[in-house]
Formats: structure tokens, C-alpha cells, sequence
């Protein structure tokens, strides 16, 4: 029995899917300690955007550390932190004409959902937050009673209140049944009779990535963000996942037309697997904050501060984001022939984020060990682990996707002729 058996938590789930002990890693290739390579199609569930070991913001932080930078700060101001805000200002909110505040938190995706909750909540006095089936926000008890998978749920020990989810408007529903929906919605919300009460805040994502890689309808966002105006609710966007140049542009909502009033992003936001959360909140709400009153003792890493202004750096022009057209392309070629061959398969997707449904939990496992066995590391979502999620680096070589893709594609027919 090797040290994880015996000592680590039985909570451990990722080793388990891919039970091999990995020792280095460079853009989207992990080697484990027997010198066997794997493509990785996971990166870190969303996090490694740039790859693992990026080159430029390796150097960047060995040159900080050389310098003697201050690695850790809690929220005091370091040079590291001001040119990280300093590149993200210009960058990515000037160009928008965002004037939303940054807001840095302890460095999980959870923690900056629970801020963006009690913000929310203090804003409009409400208690009630509208959440929607499907979505994935974290396991701390505000972010998991916005989160709708029961097994996660199951875990929490006490109940998990003032959460309503809402179904999604989903792109594969329709835009009509969304529609529908809203509106029968904004009925209730709206007469003072119904006994429905008004949320404090819509919390969503635009594309649910956990959830089974669910695309919101386009014109139902753009409704709900109307109702959410309309009844003095606040419209907070999760981009944990699906941000950070991810679907092809910064943030997942840049062609959507709409203007959240908080947008939660970690994960790729820290560079590479350097952790850092924050929330960009419309400085009419971020007023209402007292000092330190969202408290965290790592809020705000530089040495994330120092590869998350690496990371920006790949938004000054749209190379990557052309990069990213071109390989969302690729996937798609690859991936659209097994939904004409089989009944059962639906591809879904935007950008970089591409689910393959199999209509089964255990044909994805079957899927995702066997990738697994021929060097390639994939993960399964949705509902029962249905879908299985291609989340590779943006920044992956043209042939590492092209061969991670024909394990994949090969393996699939397999598992689906076998059935
Ligand atoms: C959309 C979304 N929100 C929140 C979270 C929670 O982030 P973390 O695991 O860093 O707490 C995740 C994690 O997968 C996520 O995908």
C-alpha cells in the first residue's frame, strides 16, 4: 500500500480516475513517474488555460522570487498586486467600459461565490437567491446551497436554504420553453400574491460546465437579466470555468450583451494553477462593503498576481483567441461525426469547452478509463457523469489536440459499438 492508501482522506476522487503518480508537466502533456506521457484534455478542471509550466510565467516568478518579492501580503499593497490590477484595468475592463470593482478573496471559486451571496444579500435586504438546476458553484454551505448536484448536497450536514433553483434556458431546449418559463416567472415575481418571493440575486452560468456543459440560450440570458433588473435583483455571472479566454473571448459573456453586476472568476485567473479568486462587482454594491468584512488570510497571492499578469498578457492582442477558434474548429470536426453515427450522442459546446453526451454514466467511465489507459486524461460531468468534458489548454500544439482527439474519438466508437 503506497503512502496516498494509507494516509490520505478517503475523499480523494481524481487519483482514483487516473491512479498513477505524475512528476512533471509542460503545456498540455503530464508525465507520471514512470516516464509515461499522457495529452491532458482536464487541465486541472479548467484551471491550466495557459498550460502547465508556462514558459513566461515560469520566468516571471522565478525572476520574483530571485528579486525577493513579497510572496505573501494578505491584502496590503505590493508591486506585484498593482501591476497585476494595473494590466487587468487596462486590458480587460477599460476596453469594455467596465468600472467594476476588483474584489480579492480567499483564492477558491467557492469563496468568491459566498462574497458575491453576501454582497447580494445586503444590497437588496433579500434573503433568497435564485440558482438553477444543473450548476456548479462550490462546496462551502452559501456556494453548495447554490450548487444543485444532491451527492454534493448530501455532504453538507445541516440544510442548505434560501437557494430556488430554477431550470436553465438551455440552447438545446430552445429558446422558446426559457422564454416561457421567465415569463411565468416574472408573473409570480410581480403580483404581490403569489408567495413567491423576489431573490436577492439570479447567480449563473452563462455555460454550466459541471453541470453537463449546458449552453444558456442566448436571448433567455438576455431576459433574465432584464427580470433580474426589472424586480431589483442583482445578475451575477460565475466565470469560474468558463472565463479567461476559455469560449474564445475574456469572459464568456463578451457576445452576449449583457452587464452583470458581479462577475466571479478564479481558476485560469491566477495563471497557472497559482490560485486566485476574485470578484469584479459594479462599484455601486462594492460601496456597501466595510473593511475586511469578507476577510481571508490569502487573499491575493503575488506569486498568482505575477503569472495572472503573464496570463493577461496573452489578451493584448487576439492571437490566442484566434488559436482557440481554430482548435474549437478542430474539436468539433472531430467530435461531430460520432453524433451523426450514433443516436445516443450529442456534442455541445463553445469555444474550448466541448461536452460529448453518451447518454450513460458508465459508457463515460468506460470512456474516460480507456482514454485514460491509451495517455489521455479526459473527465466525465452531467448528470450520472454522462458527459464526457474536453477542457484542454488554450494554448495546446495542434497535434497534441489532433492526437488526443483521435484516442478519444476511436475510443468512443468503441465503448458505443460495444452497447
Ligand atoms: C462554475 C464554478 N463555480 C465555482 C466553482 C468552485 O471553485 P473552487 O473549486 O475553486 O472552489 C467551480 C469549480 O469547479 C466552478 O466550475
Amino acid at each position: 500500500m503506497n503512502i496516498f492508501e494509507q494516509r490520505e482522506s478517503n475523499i480523494r476522487a481524481y487519483c482514483r480516475v487516473y491512479p498513477v503518480i505524475f512528476e512533471t508537466a509542460i503545456n498540455a502533456r503530464q508525465t507520471d513517474d514512470q516516464g509515461k506521457e499522457y495529452i491532458d484534455f482536464f487541465a486541472g478542471a479548467g484551471v491550466l488555460n495557459f498550460g502547465h509550466n508556462n514558459p513566461r510565467m515560469k520566468a516571471a516568478m522565478i525572476a520574483y522570487l530571485q528579486s525577493n518579492g513579497v510572496t505573501h501580503s494578505l491584502d496590503m499593497h505590493t508591486t506585484a498586486k498593482r501591476e497585476f490590477m494595473e494590466t487587468f484595468v487596462t486590458t480587460i475592463l477599460e476596453p469594455r467600459g467596465m468600472s467594476h470593482k476588483m474584489q480579492f478573496m480567499g483564492p477558491t471559486g467557492s469563496n468568491a461565490v459566498e462574497a458575491a451571496l453576501k454582497l447580494a444579500r445586503r444590497a437588496t435586504g433579500r434573503l433568497h437567491i435564485a440558482a438553477f438546476s444543473h450548476g456548479f458553484h462550490g462546496m462551502t454551505l452559501g456556494a453548495l446551497a447554490c450548487t444543485a448536484n444532491q451527492y454534493f448536497r448530501g455532504a453538507a450536514g445541516v440544510p442548505l436554504e434560501h437557494v430556488t433553483h430554477l431550470p436553465l434556458g438551455s440552447e438545446k431546449k430552445g429558446a422558446d420553453s426559457g422564454l416561457a418559463a421567465l415569463a411565468q416567472l416574472r408573473e409570480n415575481y410581480l403580483d404581490p400574491s403569489s408567495g413567491i418571493e423576489r431573490p436577492a440575486a439570479f447567480l449563473v452560468e452563462t455555460i454550466q460546465a459541471e453541470g453537463g456543459v449546458n449552453i444558456a440560450d442566448r436571448s433567455w440570458l438576455q431576459a433574465l437579466a432584464g427580470l433580474a433588473k426589472e424586480i431589483g435583483a442583482l445578475l451575477i455571472i460565475d466565470d469560474i470555468q468558463v472565463g479567461c479566454g476559455r469560449t474564445g473571448s475574456y469572459f464568456s459573456f463578451d457576445d452576449l450583451d449583457i452587464d452583470p453586476d458581479i462577475i466571479c472568476l478564479a481558476k485560469g485567473v491566477g495563471g497557472m494553477g497559482t490560485p486566485l479568486a476574485l470578484n469584479l462587482v459594479k462599484p455601486e454594491y462594492d460601496k456597501l462593503w466595510s473593511p475586511g468584512e469578507h476577510t481571508g488570510t490569502f487573499r491575493g497571492q503575488n506569486l498568482s498576481f505575477v503569472a495572472g499578469k503573464e496570463a493577461l498578457s496573452y489578451f493584448e492582442n487576439d492571437a490566442l483567441m484566434q488559436t482557440v477558434n481554430a482548435h474549437a474548429q478542430t474539436m468539433n470536426n472531430a467530435l461531430a461525426p460520432l453524433a451523426q453515427q450514433f443516436a445516443d450522442i450529442d456534442v455541445r459546446g463553445k469555444g474550448m469547452i466541448i461536452g460529448l453526451d453518451v447518454g450513460s454514466g458508465e459508457r463515460a467511465k468506460q470512456i474516460v478509463n480507456t482514454c485514460f489507459e491509451k495517455g489521455l486524461l479526459i473527465a466525465s460531468c452531467g448528470t450520472g457523469g454522462r458527459v464526457v468534458k474536453l477542457i484542454p489548454p488554450l494554448t495546446i500544439p495542434a497535434a497534441d489536440l489532433q492526437e488526443g482527439l483521435d484516442i478519444l474519438v476511436a475510443t468512443t466508437q468503441h465503448v458505443m459499438e460495444a452497447v
